[in-house]
């Protein structure tokens, strides 16, 4: 059995820097590493995500149920796990995800305002992804924390150096991205995810160096690599 370390965050995060620094330094201690990335869009599996993203089953995030929505994103993790990283998994590597299952708990959890319900749910998408579809659990999750205000300029400065295009449906939406933000704090208490600060005391992003030497603490402290 390999290794899975999730990187998970909000859009502009860092998320593929963060995973690609990460590659690159466990790679030069001598780990064999695979990095993957979620969603797959050049996949057909990612079709009916593609889908959703685009607003063609509804304008609004909460126009599909988290149940119906998390279905679309697990067939494609389900379709790369054993099409591609399966082999090098059981093979003993290191698989580093840019987001995974963990980005279906964040974006859909945060559909149900009652905490009984966002609890059932949770409950749900680990035992269908993990126990009914087979996918491994991640080893460790590590949280890219950047302040909704930074990602928001983040976002904005990104849609007009592309033209002006406005984002997918989650992208547009102010109140939903804030829930997102708010759900991070319950996940982390839940599941144990490392928080990784990506902005200073001034709400600047800090140097992609910085972030990389955190994460390395917050792998080594995970002890996920250990014996193997
Ligand atoms: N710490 C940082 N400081 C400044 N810029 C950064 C930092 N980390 C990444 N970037 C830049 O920000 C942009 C987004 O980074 P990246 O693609 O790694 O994030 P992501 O979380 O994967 O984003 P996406 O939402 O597009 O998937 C890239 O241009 C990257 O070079
Ligand atoms: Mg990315």
């Amino acid at each position: 059995m390999g290794r899975l370390i999730t990187i998970e965050g909000g859009d502009g995060s860092g998320k593929a820097t963060q995973t690609q620094l990460l590659a690159e330094t466990l790679q030069a201690r001598g780990y064999k590493v695979h990095t993957i990335s979620f969603p797959n869009y050049d996949s057909p599996a990612c079709g009916p995500i593609k889908m959703y993203l685009a607003g063609d089953f509804g304008k609004h995030p909460n126009d599909v149920n988290p149940y119906a929505a998390s279905s679309l994103y697990a067939v494609d993790r389900f379709a790369s796990y054993r099409t591609t990283w399966k082999e090098w998994y059981d093979a003993g590597h290191v698989i580093i995800a840019d987001r995974y299952t963990t980005s279906n708990m964040v974006h859909q959890m945060v559909k149900y305002e009652e905490a009984s319900e966002r609890i059932r749910f949770l409950d749900w998408l680990e035992d269908f992804e993990f126990c009914k579809f087979g996918l491994p659990r991640p080893d460790v999750v590590c949280l890219l924390d950047v302040p909704l205000v930074v990602t928001e300029a983040l976002m904005a400065k990104r849609h007009h150096k592309t033209g002006g295009t406005t984002g997918d449906i989650h992208e547009q939406d102010h109140a939903y991205l804030k829930a997102v933000h708010a759900s991070y704090d319950e996940l982390v208490a839940r599941y144990g995810w490392k928080r990784i600060a990506c902005t200073d005391s001034h709400q600047s992003m800090r140097s992609k160096e910085a972030i990389h030497e955190d994460l390395m603490i917050a792998i080594q402290e995970s002890h996920v690599l250990d014996r193997l």
